[in-house]
């Protein structure tokens, strides 16, 4: 920090899954970070890099210059590593007992922050990592979180990055499954991610013309989509796409897990599988399902991805400039403007 207040460096992570857009995000913010004179570094994994800088054997914390985010906006993925385990809110730390438990270490985070004289962090993250963001921002780092996941499960801002990403990619697998589904008189199961949220599941279900959608906001009777299939039938249709968000329950029902572990959010999975199951004897048909998963994570932002990342990054700084903390960059088009992370 200079002597006036103003800021010198500020520091970039990236925190939980991946989405496409990230590495946008990081180029606007280095960019517009060194347009005005202010060093950038970026935070390896998550927290990680600050954490256990013993484990990086080239630095926790990697400079990030104008040269450093060339040629990165296509990329997928983020340059910066990520991980949705090291929540320092809940890291997986060894007691006195010699047993693992969730253990709050946020105020080491904020020593190292210090340590490194970072004035500012810019945390590109979901709803967990922007809760951090939000918990460091009322320890006195200066903190903004950019809006990012292809669930699309973020309050305040009408849309995040990487979601459109994710639907682009999974309606042309639709596309796909349409053809073969046609030539088998087949039902295809099409399991989506999106946690709790039915987001990608609908829109991806609309674009790609699927014939039944489960999402986690309504219940399912697995005997209603049953009659539905049976309808189709009847009027001639011998096939059928199922679009089901992996955090749809049937009613009474539970969403389907496959694991918790320590210092993470539980994994789903399996909900295509569990539709498939129960309604392939209902409607004596040939029921296959296909997991769309990490698919919808990978490959190139499309353009509106792009553009929104750029756009929030840029913001993202100004915000810093304006001398805000504690809020997210939030599109409410036309304009891209700040909303608290605590509210
Ligand atoms: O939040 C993004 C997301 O892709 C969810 O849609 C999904 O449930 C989860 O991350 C999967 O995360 P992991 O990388 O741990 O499998």
């Amino acid at each position: 920090m200079k002597p006036d207040g103003t800021i010198k460096k500020i520091a970039i992570n990236t925190g939980g899954g991946d989405a496409p857009g990230l590495n946008a995000v990081i180029r606007a913010v280095v960019i517009s970070a060194v347009n005005r004179g202010w060093e950038c570094f970026g935070i390896r994994d998550g927290y990680n890099g600050l954490m256990k800088p013993e484990e990086y054997p080239e630095g926790g914390l990697i400079p990030l210059k104008r040269c450093s985010v060339r040629g990165i906006t296509h990329l997928g993925g983020t340059i910066l590593g990520t991980t949705n385990k090291g929540n320092p809110t809940k890291y997986p730390t060894l007691g006195p007992d010699g047993k693992m438990r969730e253990m709050d270490r946020t105020d080491e985070l904020v020593e190292a922050f210090k340590k490194n004289k970072l004035d500012a962090l810019v945390a590109l993250g979901g709803d967990g990592s922007l809760g951090i963001a939000n918990v460091l921002a009322e320890k006195g780092i200066r903190a903004i979180g950019v809006p990012k996941t292809i669930d699309n499960d973020l309050d305040k801002t009408v849309i995040t990055f990487g979601f459109d990403t994710a639907v682009s990619f999974a309606t042309g697998c639709l596309d796909r499954l349409h053809s073969t589904a046609e030539a088998h008189r087949r039902i295809i199961v099409v399991e989506v991610m999106g946690r709790y949220a039915g987001w990608i599941a609908l829109n991806t279900g609309v674009s790609g013309t699927a014939d039944v959608i489960l999402m986690p906001e309504i219940p399912y009777d697995i005997n209603k989509v049953a009659l539905a299939v049976k309808a189709m039938e009847k009027r001639g249709k011998h096939y059928g796409i199922v679009v089901v968000a992996e955090g749809a329950k049937p009613l009474g029902g539970s969403v389907s897990v496959v694991g918790k572990e320590l210092g993470r959010a539980e994994k789903l999975g399996g909900a295509g599988e569990r539709v498939a199951k129960e309604l392939e004897p209902l409607v004596g048909k040939e029921c296959r399902t296909v997991v769309l998963g990490h698919l919808l994570r990978g490959g190139s932002p499309t353009t509106f991805d792009r553009l929104i990342s750029l756009r929030f990054g840029a913001a993202a700084v100004r915000a810093l400039e304006e001398g805000r903390s504690g809020v997210m960059v939030a599109l409410d088009p036309p304009t891209v403007r700040y909303v608290p992370l605590n509210g």
